[in-house]
């Protein structure tokens, strides 16, 4: 039920380094929601949504096109490669999704070019030791060209000539640096062909989505806005530089789509029962091997897209009482439970220490953060299995306790348990805001 006089508008954020299951839950909210859009990022996100045995696998696409009769967008905020898109597109066609006159791409969101992809593996190259671990997507080179004005955006591929001359300017520029840095022009030859080419099967779903979705809410269809990424990589609050280009939190929601801050009406935080990371960068409660190895297998944490297997830590409250107060958390889901079943203790971190000293606010840089020393709490685990569990009563004690340890210390409601990846491994417990968004 919306608040009185506002159409039902909530963001769907990662609490962590992401991969936190933002695409199970949103597929599983998408059915009460008009649309769902996607505000931030591009194929370098991966959302897994599995049910009736099939798992899909979503990048750009917002993970609510599977609900049917529901629409979806793909912001300006957003970055878009039109292959990755197309192949997107084609995936989803032949596992019976049909998305015409349901998805809408934004004319002004920025392309994603294959010299973008060459880019951003060179300087990956070039920094070594102390590269990021991108998904080489070319997602921060493309951002880094529409922050310097020179980007092109999907409007602007929708008219040959006015792209020709745009993509010939930059291409100039851009083999100008390549001839310097690398003493080899820019590798462009069809470019301007393939292009025109993808335009044309992306031409029928571009559209002013800023204007789609306001006059949506005016009108009463409630949107939900699905996260990429999650809180700690966001470009200007998370570990920079290991991070991604672009502002994962809740409100990069309004930028990246243009509806008013004002018209958000309530904010979910994802987390994991413990944590995880891809690609390098300070993570204070990162598991020793033998541990981290366990719950990979456990929770099957391999990459969506590039396959990585992911790091592995405990719970970090440190982390998620960053994330609640950068987004406005409203309602908390904790996804995974079921990969501690057999767990004997469980340890979360409850603050930090740096050089002996408590400290409470997340640090700015990542050196101080590598040199964070965690502060555990043990809890017991349960020992029992939870996947088909539906009411939250019937949780054994100890992951009951868990659950209420980690609201308890955030001061925020848990309002979504989730014990496997399908669809229906998902505990709603009533009484929740969360439960009144349904
Ligand atoms: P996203 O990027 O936040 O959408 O998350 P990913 O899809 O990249 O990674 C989450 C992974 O965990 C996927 O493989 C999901 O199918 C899986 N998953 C989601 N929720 C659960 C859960 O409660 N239990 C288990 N075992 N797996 C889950
Ligand atoms: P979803 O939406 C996890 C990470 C990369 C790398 C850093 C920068 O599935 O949660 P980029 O290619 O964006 O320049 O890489 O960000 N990263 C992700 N990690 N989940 C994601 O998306 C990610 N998108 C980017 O691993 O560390
Ligand atoms: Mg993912």
């Amino acid at each position: 039920m919306a608040e009185k006089g506002r159409t039902k508008a909530i963001a769907v954020v990662g609490a962590q380094w992401g991969d936190e299951g933002k695409g199970k839950v949103v597929d599983y909210l998408a059915s009460s929601f008009e649309y769902t859009a996607r505000y931030a990022g591009g194929h370098n996100a991966g959302h897994t949504v599995i049910f009736n045995s099939h798992r899909y696998v979503l990048q750009l696409v917002p993970s609510g096109i599977l609900r049917p009769g529901k629409k979806a967008v793909i912001g300006p905020g957003a970055v878009v490669d039109p292959a990755a898109l197309v192949a997107e597109l084609e995936n989803l066609k032949r596992s019976g999704v049909e998305v015409r006159g349901r998805l809408f791409l934004s004319n002004r969101a920025h392309l994603i070019f294959p010299y973008h992809r060459e880019m951003d593996k060179a300087a990956e190259t070039a920094r070594g030791e102390a590269k990021i671990g991108t998904t080489s997507r070319g997602i921060g080179p493309a951002y880094e060209d529409k922050m310097a004005r020179r980007g092109i955006r999907v409007s602007e591929l929708l008219e040959p000539e006015c792209f020709r001359v745009k993509l010939e300017r930059l291409i100039a520029e851009k083999s100008a640096i390549s001839k310097a840095a690398y003493n080899h022009p820019l590798e462009s030859a069809g470019l301007l062909e393939q292009y025109l080419e993808l335009a044309a099967h992306i031409r029928g779903l571009v559209a002013d989505t800023a204007v789609l979705l306001n006059h949506a809410l005016d009108k009463g269809e409630s949107v939900l806005f699905e996260g990429a990424q999650g809180t700690m990589l966001d470009i200007d609050h998370g570990t920079y530089p290991y991070v991604t280009s672009s502002n994962a939190t809740s409100g990069g929601a309004a930028a990246g789509l243009g509806v008013p801050p004002t018209r958000i009406t309530g904010v979910v935080g994802v987390t994991k029962a413990y944590t995880t990371r891809v690609g390098s960068g300070p993570f204070p409660t990162e598991m020793p091997d033998l541990d981290a190895q366990a719950v990979r297998e456990r929770g099957n944490e391999f990459g969506a897209v590039t396959g990585r297997p992911r790091r592995c830590g405990w719970l970090d409250l440190v982390v998620l009482r960053y994330a609640k107060m950068l987004n406005g958390i409203d309602s908390l889901v904790v996804t995974k439970l079921d990969v501690f079943d057999e767990q004997p203790e469980i340890k979360v971190c409850v603050g930090y220490r740096h050089k002996g000293q408590s400290i409470s606010e997340m640090p700015a840089e990542v050196e101080t953060l590598a040199q964070i020393e965690p502060e555990y709490k043990t809890l017991p685990g349960w020992k029992k299995s939870t996947p088909g569990i539906k009411d939250v009563r019937d949780l054994p004690t100890a992951a009951r306790d868990y659950l209420n340890f980690i609201s308890d210390q955030l001061e925020v409601e848990i309002g979504m348990i989730s014990t496997g990846p399908e669809r229906d491994a998902t505990i709603v417990p009533r009484g929740t805001k969360l439960s009144a968004w349904l």
